[in-house]
């Protein structure tokens, strides 16, 4: 079972660890707005954002350098045309989910920073929250899958 670290890269194993724990920080950040922790909320919010961001830009400058699906797709055992079916829906999903993060925080800092106390809606932010909270854990999970799809050997 733990050959599938050996097989991997060492960028990708790095980076899809993050991606399997990042739901579980973001279950955290949302825990601390349920319990009204605004302040904190935030904090961890900027945090993962930024975290995250740097994570892909690592991911990205690495996959170029050292290579990335076509240099590995050849040894794994799911069909070609499967996996890249399954890439693609990942990025997609995955860039959308992102994007849309990125909306949020910047619109909810803008909506929290104005005088107008009716400027930031609590229902629409929540179920936008939830919303990309969701898309993020299945970015996570298909994300897995690939590099399992990738390294894992029988
Ligand atoms: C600048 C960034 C952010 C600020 C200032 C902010 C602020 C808030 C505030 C004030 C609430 C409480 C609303 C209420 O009283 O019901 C809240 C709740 C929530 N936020 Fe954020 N938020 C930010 C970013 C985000 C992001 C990026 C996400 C998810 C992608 C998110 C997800 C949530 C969720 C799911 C709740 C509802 C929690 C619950 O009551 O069940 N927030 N946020």
């Amino acid at each position: 079972m733990l050959a599938i670290f050996n097989s991997a890269p060492s960028y990708m194993t790095v980076f899809t660890v993050y991606m399997f724990f990042l739901p579980f920080f973001f279950l955290a950040t949302i825990f601390l707005a349920k319990r009204r922790k605004i302040k904190l909320h935030f904090i961890s919010q900027s945090f993962l954002l930024g975290i995250t961001l740097l994570f892909i830009l690592y991911f990205e400058i690495m996959i170029r350098v050292y290579g990335g699906f076509l240099d590995f797709v050849n040894s794994s055992f799911v069909p070609y045309s499967l996996l890249l079916g399954f890439l693609i829906f990942h990025i997609v999903l995955a860039s959308s989910s992102l994007g849309g993060w990125i909306y949020l925080y910047i619109s909810s800092l803008k909506a929290i920073n104005k005088k107008n106390k009716n400027s930031f809606n609590k229902t629409k932010h929540k179920k936008i929250g939830i919303a990309i909270f969701i898309a993020m854990t299945l970015s996570s999970i298909t994300g897995v899958f690939i590099y399992i799809f990738l390294f894992f050997k029988f």
